[in-house]
């Protein structure tokens, strides 16, 4: 893939519960900061009024630290790239606003970046890029889809889920053990000590969607019935328990990748998001690349979670094709895959 060089872009990523700032200059990024709020830990879930305050005492630090690690002057900035959705408003708003002031002070424009579309673009920040045509199977707290990529701007999405998302599927299931938000990693390390012993129904659905909510359910039925029979079943058992409910998790998502590989023929296949650290997933994908003759690509950790990189990378493209927001542009928690 050929970079413009001399293009320096700033994004800004704040959909969720981390407050992150990037810089992307001359085909690479430059600099990378992340402040992650912890104070959701013990609610299990985000508390959206929380995370926007916590966005607007985070925004400026973030920002000036990432164009200090960058060593560079506000002039030589061509765009301000910003999660525009979908998300949490009140944290959408919060960066939206923040992007908006800089574009009107430095004089620059505004990209407004879809969040799922920038998890897929963050395997063009370093080679090696899959070829296009690519699958990337997304998966984070909010989002699970198959998505095709022919060119950087050119995505289809293919399949998705019908209700909950891989990594509420994952911080449910750890809620219900007694695991802090967001329990996808802490299931992943747990269940690393253990082999899966317990089985979980999986859904039968058609074509390339998914579902999480009857797994979810089963789950905690599960629970239920054996903490009668033995009060301190989880916390006997929560091993084993992490390892079965992560294997099912990932039994599902690389059951619909296959079937996504084998209906379109394509045989370069990435996974993104946040789910996309998780250490089965990974392992399997590299098996499942291996069995059917893929190319398989797996983002480094750091732009898997929530980060303001692929927010950047997302923002070159929409400036190398002119589209550009206007400062009445406004986020959107719902903001359409396609417009
Ligand atoms: O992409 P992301 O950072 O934020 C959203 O856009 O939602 O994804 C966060 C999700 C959370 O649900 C978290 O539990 C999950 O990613 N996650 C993991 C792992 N690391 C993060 N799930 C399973 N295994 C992991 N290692
Ligand atoms: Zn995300």
């Amino acid at each position: 893939m050929k970079f413009d060089e001399k293009v320096c872009i700033l994004g800004i990523e704040s959909s969720c519960d981390d407050t992150a700032a990037a810089i992307w200059r001359n085909g690479r990024i430059r600099s990378n900061v992340r402040s992650v709020q912890i104070a959701h830990r013990d609610y299990g879930g985000v508390v959206p009024e929380l995370a926007s305050r916590k966005h607007m005492d985070f925004i400026y630090p973030v920002v000036r630290q990432a164009l200090k690690d960058a060593d560079i002057d506000t002039g030589s900035i061509d765009g301000i790239a910003f999660t525009k959705g979908p998300g949490l408003l009140g944290s959408l708003m919060v960066g939206t606003s923040f992007a908006k002031s800089l574009s009107l002070a430095w004089d620059k424009p505004l990209l407004g970046v879809h969040h799922m579309r920038a998890h897929v673009l963050s395997h063009l920040i370093d080679p090696p890029h899959p070829a296009f045509p690519f699958l990337c199977l997304t998966v984070s707290g909010g989002h699970t889809q198959i998505i095709r990529v022919d060119e950087p701007m050119k995505m289809t999405v293919l399949g998705e889920t019908r209700d909950d998302a891989a990594g509420e599927a994952f911080d449910k299931a750890g809620k219900m053990m007694g695991l802090h938000y967001p329990s996808g990693p802490e299931i992943d390390r747990l269940a690393e000590q253990c082999r899966p012993v317990y089985e979980f129904p999986k859904p039968q659905l058609e074509e390339l969607d998914f579902s999480f909510s009857g797994l979810k359910t089963a789950f905690l039925y599960f629970l239920q019935d054996r903490k009668k029979e033995q009060a301190d079943f989880i916390e006997r058992e929560r091993n084993n328990l992490c390892a079965s409910i992560r294997q099912t998790i990932v039994e599902i998502l690389i059951e619909k990748l296959e079937r996504a590989i084998q209906q379109t023929d394509i045989h370069e296949v990435a996974i993104a998001g946040g789910v996309s650290a998780n250490t089965l997933l990974r392992s399997e994908l590299t098996e499942l690349g291996e069995r059917l003759g893929c190319n398989t690509y797996i983002p480094d950790f750091q732009y898997c979670t929530d980060n303001a990189a692929m927010i950047a990378m997302a923002g070159y493209f929409k400036y190398r094709a002119k589209e550009f927001d206007s400062l009445e542009t406004a986020p959107s928690a719902r903001l359409p895959f396609s417009p």
